[in-house]
């Protein structure tokens, strides 16, 4: 696969006699791809129904004559001032029944209609207008669904889309109200459209309401990008992406990725450590100017998952950002060894956000790799080297990992309608088995829980999926892999209710849970042999075999027929136990990382990262501090040390 380096651009910043300088300095840079237009509504038709679009004919001759491929962005995640007079109910609604009003972005609610028709008129007119030009070689729909917390809104649109939602899901209101339990409280309803959309109820709304609520928030996001994803297809045979972002959860991004060809996301680090992440204030100090060790790489390969192979970095963090509540500069080293890792991950593009720091509006303090009067920032040279590592390196293909680790973002909207216990989140779970198994040295594919096909996987890892079909665990036995899953797996029905038949119900596993707990930071349970419990815990019991117990005897793990049952959440010692034991039973080798440095397979390479603010040693080899060393066997093949600055 080619692996190249991009840049977000925006002409409407600039006047249009710098864009060629621009242009030319971006290809000198080593940079071919670049992405355009996705806020430019305003600018591509300032008046309702009367077009300006030869600026961007222009803006993509331009760049197309310097050889960069272009990414066409729809710019329907920032409709321009007269869309609201036009539509004024458009805008999304928040919990407490206030609109989310015009002046920054993403001020619209996925299910008004007319909004969606007016998308779809841009898209159409952009998709005609662009499809078949030879320079844009990719589309981008809208951008960043979720961000800003936009994915829900509670709008009087939202209200009767859901009704409808309802309607079709539960075909009576009668098997709405079974479904749901309402003989509970006296919540029974009488016709579909008596329901209201579960905010500002005096306490707690129904957890079977809110659930069904975010799933249909999830579909609305669905429906809305395929409305773009149809026209698009219809005009061009380029790729189409949807730009997404860390630790976003609120709508099902497989479901939108099912409809697009490559998934991209945005990562910026530092931002990501101080506002975005569980961990102590000692590792948040030691890793400030460098970002969390796993989090970019988690979402790496949670990505690579959602575009079912083809993923991007769209959005590449190039110095300090603007919108964490302290935003430090980078390392010398790291604006290169974050593209790199992301590479090594299977990237097909990295492209770094953005080319020159703007010096007006929101975002004025946000790096770019230039400032503002067009000088070299800190971050262009690393983008150099970065272009330079990828002339030295052969072309190479991700290939599956041992080891996959699956992820639900249903199971995280049921955890997070009712936690039960404050330290129990679904996303902080899974992300401290996926740290558990990078702290082994192993490489690792993300899957959806729709996933059944595990040939080729010696281990599958799946916790706290709220509700367990049977079925997954069957196709994890079927190619033979060890399925470890728990705590809180196959807690609920989809409908939210406490399965009949007990709990866990994971097939030829004789496991069952008894009691939940949930505990407070301090009342973790030690582990007998090391290792504590934290968060939560279950007790089990059944004929299994107890393979960890708590040092008061009560079983922690439990496993049959290759079937492994966790009942607690572990803390990150006993998740170095688990995954060790778990190694050693599915026959997959290990080798444990330093704190900071991590290792990744591509291809024939293995990379190596290393996060640490001082050179650390791998295989007798020095890995420079913020630096990242690739092997090709046992030996480096490619070293990039940007530390000295
Ligand atoms: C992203 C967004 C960009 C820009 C950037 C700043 O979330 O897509 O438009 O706002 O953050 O870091």
């Amino acid at each position: 696969m080619k692996q190249e380096l991009g840049v977000c651009y925006y002409p409407e910043h600039w006047p249009e006699e710098n864009w060629a300088k621009d242009a030319a300095d971006m290809t000198a840079t080593g940079i071919r791809w670049v992405r355009i237009g996705e806020f430019a509504w305003s600018r591509m038709e300032a008046v309702p129904g009367q077009m300006t679009l030869e600026w961007l004919d222009r803006a993509i001759e331009v760049l197309g004559a310097a050889g960069l491929k272009v990414v066409l962005g729809t710019p329907t995640a920032t409709p321009p001032r007269w869309m609201i007079d036009n539509h004024p109910d458009m805008l999304a609604v928040d919990e407490n029944g206030a609109p989310r009003k015009f002046g920054s972005r993403r001020h619209y609610c996925f299910s008004h209609q007319g909004y969606r028709q007016e998308c779809a008129r841009i898209t159409q007119i952009v998709a005609e207008r662009y499809g078949k030009n030879p320079h844009v070689a990719a589309w981008q729909t809208d951008n960043e669904y979720g961000c800003h917390d936009t994915t829900i809104s509670y709008s009087e649109s939202a209200k009767v889309a859901f009704q409808n939602w309802c309607k079709a899901r539960y075909g009576s209101v009668e098997a709405l109200n079974e479904a749901w339990g309402n003989v509970f409280w006296s919540m029974e309803y009488a016709a579909f459209d008596q329901i209201d959309l579960p905010n500002l109820t005096v306490t707690d709304p129904n957890p079977a309401h809110v659930l069904a609520f975010r799933r249909f928030s999830s579909d609305q996001v669905v429906a809305f990008n395929k409305v773009q994803a149809d026209i698009l297809k219809a005009h061009t045979d380029a790729p189409l992406i949807h730009n997404y972002m860390g630790r976003i959860l609120e709508f099902d991004h497989f479901d939108v990725g099912e409809d697009l060809d490559i998934a991209s996301w945005d990562s910026y680090p530092i931002g990501f450590l101080s506002d975005r992440l569980e961990a102590t204030d000692e590792h948040k100090a030691r890793f400030l100017r460098q970002g969390d060790p796993d989090f970019q790489a988690f979402h790496h390969d949670l990505y690579r998952a959602v575009g079912k192979g083809r993923w991007w970095v769209m959005e590449q963090q190039p110095g300090p950002v603007n919108w964490a509540p302290y935003n430090p500069a980078p390392l010398p080293g790291m604006v290169a060894l974050w593209a790199l890792e992301a590479f090594a991950h299977g990237a097909e593009v990295v492209s770094y956000f953005r080319w020159r720091q703007a010096p007006f509006a929101q975002e004025q303090m946000h790096a770019g790799l230039q400032a503002p009067d067009g000088v070299d920032a800190p971050g262009m040279d690393q983008a150099r080297a970065v272009a330079g590592v990828l002339d030295m390196l052969k072309e190479q293909d991700t290939q599956q990992a041992d080891v996959a680790l699956v992820f639900d973002y249903a199971s995280d909207w049921a955890w997070k309608t009712q936690p039960q216990g404050a330290g129990f989140d679904y996303f902080r779970l899974v992300f401290s088995a996926y740290r558990g198994l990078r702290r082994a040295g192993l490489s690792v594919d993300i899957v959806s829980a729709a996933c059944r096909e595990f040939s080729g996987y010696k281990a599958v890892f799946a916790p706290g999926l709220a509700t367990l079909d049977p079925a997954l665990v069957l196709a994890i036995s079927e190619a033979d892999a060890l399925a470890v899953v728990g705590p809180r797996t196959g807690a609920i029905t989809e409908e939210f209710s406490i399965p009949a038949k007990g709990r866990p119900g994971v097939p030829s596993l004789d496991v069952r849970v008894d009691l939940i707990e949930s505990l407070p930071p301090q009342a973790g349970m030690d582990v007998s042999g090391g290792g504590k419990v934290e968060h939560w815990h279950e007790r089990l019991s059944g004929e299994a075999e107890v393979l960890l117990k708590s040092q008061d005897g009560a079983p922690v793990l439990m496993g049959q027929n290759g079937r492994w049952y966790l009942g607690s959440f572990p803390d990150e010692a006993l998740w170095d136990r688990v995954v060790s034991m778990a190694c050693e039973q599915a026959g997959v080798a290990m080798s444990p990382m330093q704190d900071g440095v991590r290792r990744r397979r591509f291809g024939s390479y293995e990379f190596v990262v290393n996060y640490n603010s001082f050179s650390a040693s791998v295989s007798g080899h020095r890995v420079p501090a913020c630096g990242v060393l690739v092997f090709e066997g046992n030996t480096p093949v490619v070293a990039c040390d940007l530390s000295s600055g």
